[in-house]
């Protein structure tokens, strides 16, 4: 629980702290963006962004932010190498222009998950975004549910680390999920991220599915599930899976496949960010899922949105964390 800030506020309350900040928004997410400057009570500025005929890509700020601390939102979500591209060209532009302070807000970090050699030859993509992000002059990064609780130490500048699950954890009580069910992590590496979950509904039964990816083609095999930490049976009974990414959704799928197996009855998925690959919102969408919880750290446009998906807003957890402490 330490290594994330969490906080137990309602999205729907206005927050509206007064900031002197300047806040700008990439294109990769601008509804998000909105979204926190209606609760810093501030206004949203647009980098003028132009494309060359040869796809080339040229940023332009308009305002004056000599001397000032201005914040950057844009998470390196798909079409990935754009959006990168993009964010480091608005700080560059930025500073260029005399701004003291950066800060990235990167809700979420696109290439996280290649944050190690997992096949010899490979190069570790995580330290080379880094390495960008840094060189560009970002002075601190917010960020959302990293995959590794390591991943902030391989960053020379300030990283806040924020959670999501503080949010699942009021949706699962306001919905009352959590009567006789048991909280699922569909591989070994949330097995942490559900034991904070369940700290913080009252020590509420979790347990883990072993999980297997063929690195060649990524196929996922869900090899077993562990007994819930309650020792009591799976069956009849409904289970809720937390994960932090859905990709192209085969972790959730397998996971629901072994579930069902085991005759669990319903099935809920929160998950923080919607990343939503190839077919996934259809094989959601068909899978015996009740229903699918994500939130706005990315954008799921109308063509990838499906009836059984909710996105609940981190942008009240965004503003609280950009407001200076009184
Ligand atoms: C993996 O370890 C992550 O926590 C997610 O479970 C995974 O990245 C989801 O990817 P996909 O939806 O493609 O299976």
């Amino acid at each position: 629980m330490e290594d994330y800030k969490v906080y137990w506020e309602e999205e729907s309350k206005q927050v509206c702290f007064l900031t002197k900040m300047k806040i700008f928004s990439g294109t990769a997410n601008q509804k998000l963006a909105e979204k926190v400057v209606e609760k810093l009570g501030t206004k949203l500025f647009l980098p003028e962004k132009f494309i060359f005929p040869d796809g080339e890509e040229r940023i332009r700020i308009l305002e004056k932010v000599v001397g000032e601390d201005v914040v950057v939102v844009q998470p390196i979500s798909s079409l990935v190498n754009e959006n990168l591209i993009e964010l480091c060209f608005t700080v560059d532009a930025l500073k260029r222009s005399g701004a003291k302070k950066v800060t990235a807000v990167i809700p979420y970090l696109g290439y996280q998950r290649q944050d190690r050699v997992f096949r010899s030859g490979e190069a570790v993509s995580l330290l080379v975004v880094i390495k960008m992000l840094e060189a560009v002059g970002i002075d601190k990064v917010l960020t959302f549910d990293l995959h590794s609780i390591k991943i902030p130490q391989f960053f020379g500048i300030p990283v806040s680390h924020l959670s999501a699950l503080t949010i699942f954890a009021e949706r699962i009580i306001q919905e009352r999920l959590n009567k006789g069910a048991v909280l699922v992590s569909p591989d070994m590496g949330g097995i942490r991220r559900i034991k904070i979950i369940s700290k913080m509904l009252d020590n509420m039964p979790f347990t883990s599915i072993e999980k297997e990816r063929d690195l060649t083609v990524g196929n996922i095999h869900a090899k077993k599930i562990y007994a819930p930490s309650n020792h009591k049976s799976l069956k009849n009974r409904n289970a809720i899976i937390i994960d932090d990414v859905i990709s192209g959704g085969g972790t959730i799928i397998k996971a629901v496949e072994l579930l069902i197996s085991e005759g669990v009855s319903k099935i809920f998925v929160f998950a923080t960010h919607p990343v939503f690959s190839q077919n996934a919102p259809v094989l959601l969408q068909d899978a015996p899922i009740e229903r699918v919880y994500v939130t706005n750290t990315v954008l799921v446009t109308k063509d990838k949105q499906f009836p059984k998906l909710e996105i609940l807003s981190v942008a009240g957890m965004i503003a609280k964390e950009l407001t200076p402490q009184l």
